[in-house]
Order: C-alpha cells, then structure tokens, then sequence
C-alpha cells in the first residue's frame, strides 16, 4: 500500500529543490537547441539530476521519466510508481527571462497520478494536488471557474516549437479562436493547466505535449473540480496526452465539438 502523504511530501520536496537550482542559474546557463527551436539549458539537466536524486533517494524503487533523461516511452502498468518529471517547462520563457516557466514533479502508479506539483520557478506560486485530497496554491483550495461556454472562456493552447503552416494543429487553434472570448498561448503546458484549476483560464487544449508536461497539472485540474479528456471527447491517457482540460464538462463538450471542426 504506497503512502500517498508520503509521495506529495517528496513530491514537493524535490520541486522546491529544483526550482532551486533553476533560479540560481537563471542568466548563466548555456543553452542549446535539442531540435529546432526546442531549447535547452544547463539549468534543465541540473534540476533534473537533483530532482532525481531526491525522488530516487528515497524510492530506489520507483521508475523515473524526466525529460531529460532521453527515455519517451512510459511504463503505466498498474501497480508500478513512475515519477514523471519536467525540470522546467517552459524553457523558451527562462532563456528570455519572461514570466511563465516551473517545475513539474508527479508520482503515477499506472495511469493514475496520486500527487504532482507545479512549482512556478519566477514567483514561486507553488501549485499542488493529491489524489482524492484536492488541489491548492499554497494553502488555499482551488476551485475551477464557473465559466460554462465558450464565447466567455480565456482558453490556453500549447503548440509544438516548430509547426506547419497548413497543419491540423493550426485549423484546431483558428476554430477556438473564431469561437473562445480569448486565447492564450503562454509557453508552459504545466502552468496552463495550474491556471485552469486556479480559475484564471477557463479552458486549455494540446496535442504535441508529453507526460512530462502534463501529469501533475492533470491532477491539479481534477482534484479541482475540472476535467481532462482526449481531444476527441473520449478518456485521457496520460501514455498518449492529447488533452481537452476545463472548468467543467460543459466547456469541455463545447470545446472538443469546437476543435472537431477543424
Ligand atoms: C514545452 C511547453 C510548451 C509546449 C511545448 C513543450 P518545455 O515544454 O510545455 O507550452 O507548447 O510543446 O515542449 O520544452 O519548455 O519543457
Ligand atoms: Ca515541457
Ligand atoms: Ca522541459
């Protein structure tokens, strides 16, 4: 039987010590592109090494799947705990020193996430959530907002770093921009989703993401009070994230019919 207080009490200690390390190499770090226009830094490698070291410290046991550890696929067996770790998303915004980039740390046992943290590495919002347990930002409760159609929801959507001009993804972002109060992209998957169970977005959508991005921001929507589907309305995966997330199921069904369009 795993302790799930126990996991949330590594979870966030790991997130805190890399956001750490992120801010003390905030302005020095190299940075490299992976692929085009898909940047990475020092600080990313080195939070991840502490991160690990934390989590593995304590759970020699566990599997780990940080981004940068160059592993893609995960192991969502049922009974098996896997760490699922972004040691910064939101790296475009950290090399140039604009708001919008944390640390993400989540514990899944298969394709459950029993606890996450999105720890904003700028200002420190520090978002977290356990499973059955709800979702805060510090110590208060998140509840999503009441916004339950689209022509009066801010919705966020992620973009991969290079994308074609005649892709579906651009169709799917020109339908919910025709049809959504406003859109926002703003550069950290993770942050999208601690923002829809804060209530600032009502809505967010993404199709190029990773289980890295997402899984503790997965949690934070849910134990919020919100939803998480595939894009096509059916069950999330977090194995295959292409993710519907919102206030609720109403917005969700309005936004996943809105993206069908496309
Ligand atoms: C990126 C961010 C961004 C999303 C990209 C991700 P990174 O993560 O989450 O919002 O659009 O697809 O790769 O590279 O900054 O960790
Ligand atoms: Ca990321
Ligand atoms: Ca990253």
């Amino acid at each position: 039987m795993v302790d799930t207080a126990q996991l949330l009490k590594v979870c966030r200690r790991a997130a805190q010590a890399g956001c750490r390390v992120v801010r003390d190499w905030q302005g020095k770090a190299r940075v490299w592109d992976k692929r085009p226009a898909d940047l990475v830094t020092q600080a990313d490698l080195a939070s991840q090494l502490e991160i690990e070291s934390i989590v593995l410290g304590e759970y020699p046991e566990h599997d780990f799947l940080g981004e940068e550890s160059g592993k893609s696929g995960i192991d969502l067996s049922p009974g098996k705990i896997c760490w699922i770790v972004d040691p910064i998303d939101g790296t475009t915004n950290y090399v140039h020193g604009l708001p919008g980039y944390a640390v993400s740390v989540a514990v899944a046992e298969g394709e459950q996430v029993l606890a996450g943290n999105v720890l904003d590495a700028m200002s420190c919002e520090d978002f977290w959530a356990v499973r059955d347990g709800g979702a805060f930002l510090g110590e208060t409760k998140l509840a999503g907002s009441q916004v339950t159609s689209l022509e009066r929801a801010l919705v966020a959507v992620s973009l991969p770093p290079r994308v074609d001009r005649d892709s579906l993804e651009l169709r799917r972002l020109i339908e919910v921009l025709m049809a959504a109060q406003a859109i926002r992209r703003l550069g950290s998957a993770a942050l999208n989703l601690a923002y829809v169970a804060a209530g600032r977005l009502d809505a967010y959508f993404a199709t190029a993401v990773k289980p890295w991005d997402i899984a503790a921001g997965v949690l934070l929507v849910e134990e919020a009070g919100g939803v998480v589907w595939n894009i096509d309305g059916g069950p999330f995966s977090l194995a295959r994230p292409l993710l519907v997330a919102a206030a609720n199921a109403q917005l969700a069904r309005e936004l996943v019919e809105t993206l069908q369009k496309a």
